[in-house]
């Protein structure tokens, strides 16, 4: 990826679009830090910390998180980062709430968001997306039963650890993820079309196309 892509990337996108994976492979290329509250909540919860126990059940149930926890999450995180921080958020902000929230942090920072990347994906392909992905226990690397498979099925290629189904991909913990995606981030597009910041990817085809996509996006190839 060119070097001239901006340094604060928001991927938004209902659950299965592909967020996960196209900031893996934009981190992978361009050293950027990808921030994801889903695997930083979930992390919490394996570690058994507050914040983690407090999650747990509302990620149980496909709800939200409330904002308070996940904006102050958020906070700590950029805390930590040095004074130019490049990151690809995916799976934050989630509310208007969160929205405003980043958009304060990064002002009282002076380092503005660049782009939103808006990936769209058929509803019909998210739930399959979602109810044959799998997950590497030991060290994360993602799978997909059908799409990309591991060589030995439930073991990972990377680290021979055992691939597990994270517990709100069951069908009808999809379905409350998708109606919360409906309510309460889709608005989100337009809070920053308003901005001048939103593009639109279609999340179709495989990863590496929708990657290309991206890339003709932000470097204004399109
Ligand atoms: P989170 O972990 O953020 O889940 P999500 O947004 O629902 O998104 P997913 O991780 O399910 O999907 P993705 O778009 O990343 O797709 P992926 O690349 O994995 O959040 C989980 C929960 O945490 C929430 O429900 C909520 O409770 C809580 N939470 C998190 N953030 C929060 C916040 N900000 N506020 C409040 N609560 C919050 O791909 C999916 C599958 O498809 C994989 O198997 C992959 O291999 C496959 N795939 C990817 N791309 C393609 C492709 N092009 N073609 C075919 N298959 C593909």
């Amino acid at each position: 990826m060119e070097a001239q892509v901006g340094n604060r990337i928001v991927l938004l996108g209902p659950p299965g679009a592909g967020k996960g994976t196209q900031a893996k492979l934009m981190q992978e290329q361009t050293g950027m830090s990808h921030i994801s509250t889903g695997d930083l909540l979930r992390a919490a919860i394996a570690s058994g910390s507050p914040i983690g126990q407090e999650a747990h059940a509302f990620m149980e149930r496909g709800e939200l998180v409330p904002d308070a926890l996940v904006i102050n999450m958020i906070e700590d995180r950029l805390a930590r980062a040095g004074d130019d921080p490049s990151f690809i958020f995916d799976g934050f902000p989630r509310t208007v709430a969160q929205a405003d929230a980043l958009e304060h942090m990064l002002a009282a920072r002076q380092i503005p968001l660049d782009h939103v990347m808006n990936i769209a994906v058929p509803r019909d392909d998210v739930v399959r997306r979602l109810s044959g992905r799998r997950t590497c226990a030991r060290c994360g690397t993602m799978f997909h039963v059908d799409f990309d498979p591991s060589r030995r099925p439930g073991v990972c290629d990377r680290c021979e650890g055992e691939l597990t189904q994270r517990d709100d991909d069951r069908e009808e913990t999809i379905r409350a993820r998708l109606e919360v995606y409906d309510k309460a981030t889709k608005p989100l597009a337009a809070f920053y079309r308003s901005r001048g910041l939103l593009r639109d990817i279609d999340g179709t085809g495989t990863a590496a196309q929708v990657l290309e996509r991206m890339r003709a996006q932000l470097n204004g190839r399109h």
